[in-house]
């Protein structure tokens, strides 16, 4: 395989209220890889789409999730942070995708069982294909790593097996337009760290996530610390005190998801955290894992307020962020044309 340069794409969708596990599982980590890549982060508010949804509820939300980027420590002057519907270039690409991708391998998609329920024949053909525009958002920059929590783990597959196929189809016109062997790199999923599946606070066997009824499943990044301290104190547990190695978790879902949540804010792992807490009841655990999440939410919270105030501040981020993306994903746009013989 050729080798590409290195640079990292993920996004999020604009649905709701953002919770712990998107921050753990995914946006904090994207703070981290700017350190090391060139990123590019999305707020997919074509995603959003896919779901019945509310024009005025998708624009302040779609602000919210730029607000939180901003709040987290995403620099926007290093990277590029910017909504996807800003860059036509993705849904252009994703069409291309549907003639490549295989009705096969959407129907093995979970995620659409799941979000479509027991009425599938009444699913939007948009929910069907989210995936292959999943893969339209990564592929239209060429990125080589996308951080995701464990959920997207086969919408990455998805993407690798459409890059991979549309090398192979069109090998003969990739490399007489001279890119080589190959013009999609195939992207490495990132699924990393002690809380790439955060769970519900309710119930340690469910993920936790923004359609969740219970209030107390989630904590959301707006918390304030007297919410985030009683979810934690409501949090289902075991009467067992936490155990002293990692293997002791197996079969305990809720001690297991505490101690991955306390070790991801903490910039530990769970062995660090069960050396600390090993033996201890789970009342003093989770005074600590209150404190813990306090210090590190409240300063986020109060960034997302103050940017909540100014949304004229992050129009503008997400403005001068599609300028900067359209300018990687134009030429790749039309060299991909020029693969596929599309007359430009
Ligand atoms: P979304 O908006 O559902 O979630 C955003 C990110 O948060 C992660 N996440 C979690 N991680 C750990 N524990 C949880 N309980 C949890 N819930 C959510 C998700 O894995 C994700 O990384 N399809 C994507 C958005 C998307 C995208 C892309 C991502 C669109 N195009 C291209 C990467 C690359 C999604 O629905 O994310």
């Amino acid at each position: 395989m050729a080798k590409f340069p290195e640079r990292v794409f993920s996004g999020v969708q604009p649905t709701g209220n953002l919770h712990l596990g998107n921050y753990l599982g995914a946006i904090k980590r994207f703070v981290a890889m700017q350190a090391t890549h060139p990123c590019i982060y999305c707020v997919v508010d074509l995603h959003a789409m896919t779901l019945p949804h509310e024009p005025a509820q998708l624009q302040r939300t779609t602000r919210e999730v730029t607000a939180a980027f901003l709040a987290c420590g995403i620099d926007p002057k290093a990277n590029i942070v910017f909504n996807q519907s800003r860059v036509a270039e993705h849904a252009e690409l994703a069409w291309v995708f549907d003639c490549v991708a295989r009705l096969g391998w959407l129907n093995r998609m979970t995620q659409f069982k799941e979000k479509a329920g027991k009425d599938r024949e009444n699913a939007s053909i948009g929910l069907f294909n989210y995936p292959v525009l999943m893969a339209a958002d990564i592929l239209i920059y060429r990125a080589t790593h996308v951080p995701v929590g464990d959920d997207q783990k086969q919408h990455l597959e998805l993407t690798r097996d459409i890059a991979q196929k549309f090398n192979n189809d069109f090998a003969a016109s990739i490399a007489a337009h001279g890119h080589g062997e190959a013009y999609f790199p195939l992207p490495e999923p990132l699924i990393q760290g002690p809380a790439t599946r955060v769970m519900s606070l309710r119930d340690g066997t469910k993920k936790m996530s923004k359609s969740d009824p219970s209030e107390y499943a989630h904590i959301a990044l707006t918390d304030d610390a007297d919410a985030i301290a009683q979810k934690i104190r409501r949090a289902k547990t075991d009467p067992e005190p936490l155990p002293g190695e990692v293997e002791g978790l197996a079969r305990r879902p809720e001690a297991d998801n505490l101690v991955g949540i306390f070790a991801a804010l903490n910039d530990a792992t769970k062995e660090d955290v069960l050396k600390r807490f090993g033996g201890s009841q789970f009342s003093a655990f989770k005074t600590a894992l209150a404190d813990l999440a306090i210090e590190k939410l409240a300063p986020i919270r109060a960034e997302m307020l103050r940017l909540a105030a100014d949304p004229a501040f992050t129009d503008a981020v997400l403005a001068e962020g599609a300028e900067r993306a359209r300018v990687i994903a134009r030429p790749n746009m039309d060299a991909i044309k020029d693969i596929l013989g599309l007359v430009r």
